[in-house]
């Protein structure tokens, strides 16, 4: 029995890389080569090797006309990510294309970079690095870059899944009272006592650090705008580890820049790897370069969930554990 075809958009951690080439016919990026960001490409590869899966990454150009490009072999693209964004799942669906993504392994990591996030804009650990680095550091001195403390403060989480609940257990034992918003309340026990909000204004209004935990898309563009922004209490910290496009860029900017937001913390941004150019000219910002499922246990969790996709039909003939579409 011929082993299926392969297509495997990004390189991926050793393990994982090597299960791929037991198992399928192949066809790797170990170089990284930068292909992928280019959907025509993902499809003209996928139609030379002729492939019934697709393996691919976050960020990846699986919109419209790559889907319809797509050789008719291609039975499922399985996303080496939570978050499906950056996929045309309707057209997917159309074309009878199973989609696949990895929840679940990454919470636990994601909600650490949030804390870290947290931490970082609230203590002022950039400012505080970079000026080591500088060599301007002169000693220390009761009023030098005082930060504020997250103890007792309200921790607001928007979007109380997986990611934010479990951002809410590690925000417990600092001390913070956990507030949040979703579309319905949870059931109390996996609240355990997070106060749910049923209206933006009183969610914003109500606490001093929001986390912001949403899906991209359209339904979520620019969710924090000036409007929003405005509700929140003044000295608000605002961390940002789901999507840059919920965020408004120039709104927050404005809001960083009059201290009405004292500092924030962004993983993701809007049109990635691009930077909205006012965050760079801002002290009170910290930026990560999207990290926040990246540790060596969680990509290894995230490729086997992809993989484990991708056999259950390729290999078993049975519906994938995380099929979308
Ligand atoms: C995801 O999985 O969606 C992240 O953004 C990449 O780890």
């Amino acid at each position: 029995m011929p082993k299926p075809a392969l297509l495997v958009t990004r390189r991926l951690p050793p393990a994982i890389e090597a299960r791929a080439a037991r198992d399928y016919e192949a066809h790797l990026n170990s170089e990284d080569a930068p292909w992928f960001r280019d959907g025509a490409a993902i499809a003209a590869r996928a139609r030379e090797v002729q492939a019934a899966g697709i393996l691919c990454a976050a960020g990846d150009p699986m919109g419209e006309a790559t889907i319809a490009a797509l050789p008719p072999s291609v039975r499922i693209i399985a996303t080496f990510s939570v978050g499906t964004d950056h996929i045309a799942l309707q057209a997917a669906r159309a074309r009878g294309i199973v989609v696949t993504n990895t929840p679940e392994v990454l919470s636990f990591a994601t909600a650490e970079l949030a804390l870290t996030l947290m931490l970082m804009a609230a203590r002022r650990a950039g400012e505080g690095e970079r000026l080591v680095r500088a060599g301007a550091w002169e000693g220390w001195a009761p009023t030098q870059l005082l930060g504020v403390t997250l103890e007792g403060k309200r921790l607001g989480i928007l979007g109380f899944g997986r990611i934010g609940r479990t951002l809410a257990g590690m925000a417990r034992g600092l001390g913070m009272e956990i507030h949040y918003r979703d579309l319905r309340p949870a059931p109390a026990e996996v609240a355990q006592g997070a106060i749910y909000h049923d209206s933006d204004a009183s969610f914003l209004g109500a606490i001093d650090v929001l986390s912001m935990h949403m899906p991209g898309g359209e339904a979520t563009r620019r969710w924090l705008n000036a409007e929003r922004l405005a509700l929140l209490r003044p000295g608000a910290i605002v961390v940002n580890t789901g999507r840059g496009s919920s965020v408004d860029d120039a709104a927050l900017v404005a809001a960083l820049r009059s201290g009405h937001v004292r500092a924030a913390g962004l993983d993701v941004y809007d049109g990635e790897p691009r930077i909205f150019p006012g965050y760079f000219e801002l002290e009170n910002v910290v930026l990560l370069p999207h990290l926040g499922s990246a540790t060596v246990e969680t990509r290894d969790a995230m490729g086997r969930r992809a993989l484990d996709n991708l056999d259950a039909l390729l290999l078993r003939g049975q519906t994938p554990p995380d099929a979308l579409t």
